[in-house]
């Protein structure tokens, strides 16, 4: 197989006039601070956070450094983005952790994704002609699902933290009191969302001043009503959110914008602990969340897909590579729209979809220099909508417990209320689900029957918190936000990794692309080089250069210590270690 695609790859070089790399070229070229680095990961040898925002990485250090081991510096640093990066971190919104035991050789799942309220129904999103109204399942009381952050933070600090809930809480309480310096990224994602925000007086009144006017860099905002609401968490545990005075008054705000959610929805959520979804790929174990995060099983998928062809030969970002990438990707995705929900509603084919010999009867069927069309591969179409916040945070302590979570509010800022008088953000979840057939969410994805809206069901989710392991032993831990893009910039942090040796920050820095199957095309960065775009316009691909993609926080553990990378797309973020 490997020598007939070598020699395809020179045939093809000839044809396209492409020069022809050494194999060797990338394959050797990469080890952890080597002189041929063209970026050089931060070290450290006991613990480290990888986070989007420096003051939630170093608390989370802090908590490592007092003893605490990688769960109570995950729920650390989870509350404290809750405060530092109110556009993604929350407690009004869910997500996904990963948490591998080192002591039990064990890695489990927890599911905090939000829920339907228990009045929604199929066509709550249609208006009487049956059309979607995207206003209603993003920036309306409808939008919003049953927040799982609390329940999912607390439950993984109850069964494998070792800290109290008050210490791990305490440090993002003083930061909501006593107010944080306003970033470079809050300050422009506030001003740049300014009119959808405003539209909420509780929400102007804590993230405008007084005047209407935006804060500046530099500049304090203080969010006590935030303070009280985590105070409160910090006291009476999940019953100091689900129940009484918070519960109280989400439930309110969210009824008065026109939303169905009751108090018994919010005590009757459920976090779930679920069995990871796991794969190889070229002798690594990937360990990744299963649904109803499509994350896990795509990712999977897709590297399924990609053994069968020697990317390493053909170079890194490529055209030949990124086109087996690219077409990897769009079988994936039409199989999400179809298959992927959540498991608790639909019975979903996790054990096929990553199963070795289905990805070899794919990769049979795409063209050696031909991007297949996408309707070639299951008809559709549509028009996209752009959108890319959710975060991620990577942990490792010095017993080698290690925490990968991504959580979210779906969009900036999710649906941009807050609840008046707990100062929580509430997410606009309900868009992942599929409004209607065949009608795109926020982030261009279709879906069907397994994601339709039912009462007490999670829509499905791109987010892919992951654990690779080699030899036993896990050697990164990753994720990034990016709504549709997770799965694919996961995978090529993984792909840097396996098949062209980079260190984490050069895996974390180099050009990123993504096909999702519809629309028919092949986003890339604009650092992508030019040369490799008229390669993959040739091969047939419509080639759009968009915004960055992504903000990955990874952690590399090798037998010379932890190698850390915070993505630089994103300017506030950082990996601190000790
Ligand atoms: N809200 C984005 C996702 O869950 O994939």
């Amino acid at each position: 197989m490997r020598i007939i695609h070598l020699a395809k790859a020179m045939l093809i070089a000839a044809s396209a006039t492409l020069v022809t790399i050494p194999a060797t070229t990338y394959a050797n070229s990469s080890a952890i601070h080597s002189r041929m680095a063209t970026a050089q990961p931060i070290w450290a040898k006991h613990g480290m956070v990888a986070s989007q925002e420096t003051l939630a990485s170093q608390i989370g250090v802090d908590i490592l450094k007092q003893g605490g081991n990688a769960v109570d510096a995950a729920v650390a640093v989870g509350y404290a983005l809750a405060v530092t990066l109110p556009r993604a971190g929350n407690v009004g919104g869910g997500g996904f952790m990963m948490v591998y035991l080192a002591d039990k050789d064990k890695t489990i799942a927890i599911d905090y994704r939000e829920m339907a309220p228990s009045k929604a129904h199929k066509d709550m999103f249609l208006n009487e002609n049956g059309d979607a109204v995207s206003n209603l399942s993003r920036f309306h009381g409808l939008a919003v699902g049953v927040p799982g952050t609390v329940m999912g933070l607390n439950q993984a600090l109850n069964k494998y933290g070792t800290m109290s809930l008050k210490q791990v809480i305490n440090p993002a309480v003083k930061l909501a009191k006593g107010g944080i310096k306003v970033t470079p990224d809050l300050a422009v994602s506030l001003n740049g969302l300014k009119k959808r925000l405003m539209k909420w007086p509780s929400t102007a009144e804590i993230f405008f001043k007084p005047d209407g006017s935006s804060y500046k860099i530099g500049e304090v905002i203080k969010q006590p009503e935030l303070a009280h609401t985590l105070s409160l968490i910090a006291k009476n545990g999940i019953d100091g959110f689900y129940k009484g005075e918070t519960a109280r008054k989400i439930t309110k705000a969210i009824q008065q914008a026109g939303g169905v959610m009751t108090q018994a929805d919010f005590a009757n959520y459920k976090a779930v602990e679920r069995k990871p979804v796991s794969g190889t790929y070229r002798g690594y174990k990937v360990v990744s969340m299963p649904p109803p995060s499509s994350g896990g099983v795509h990712i999977i998928e897709i590297l399924n897909i990609l053994e069968n062809f020697p990317l390493d030969v053909y170079g890194h970002n490529t055209a030949q590579t990124i086109h087996f990438m690219a077409e990897a990707m769009k079988y994936a995705y039409a199989d999400r729209s179809k298959h992927l929900g959540d498991p608790d509603f639909y019975d979903i084919p996790v054990k096929h979809l990553t199963d070795k010999n289905y990805a070899k009867a794919i990769a049979k069927k795409i063209p050696f220099n031909k991007a297949t069309p996408s309707a070639e591969i299951l008809p559709a179409s549509f028009a996209p909508y752009e959108s890319n916040q959710t975060t991620h945070f990577s942990v490792v302590d010095k017993w080698g417990n290690a925490v990968s979570n991504t959580y979210t509010l779906n969009f900036s800022y999710g649906s941009g209320l807050v609840a008046k008088g707990t100062g929580v953000f509430l997410n606009n979840e309900m868009d992942d689900f599929s409004v209607k057939p065949g009608v795109p969410n926020g982030y261009g994805l279709i879906g069907g029957e397994a994601n339709s809206v039912q009462p007490g069901k999670r829509p499905l989710s791109s987010m892919s918190p992951t654990i690779v392991f080699k030899d036993g032993h896990p050697v990164l831990v990753t994720g990034t936000p990016g709504g549709s893009r997770i799965i694919t910039t996961t995978l090529q942090i993984i792909l840097n990794v396996i098949d062209f040796k980079l260190n984490i920050a050069e895996a974390t820095n180099a050009p990123r692309v993504h096909h999702q199957w519809f629309p028919d095309e092949l986003r890339v960065e604009r650092s992508l080089n030019l040369d490799t775009i008229l390669l993959l316009k040739k091969m047939g691909y419509k080639v759009k250069v968009k915004s960055a993609m992504g903000s990955t926080q990874s952690i590399e553990i090798t037998e010379k210590g932890l190698f850390g990378a915070s993505d630089l797309r994103k300017s506030d973020g950082a990996a601190i270690g000790y």
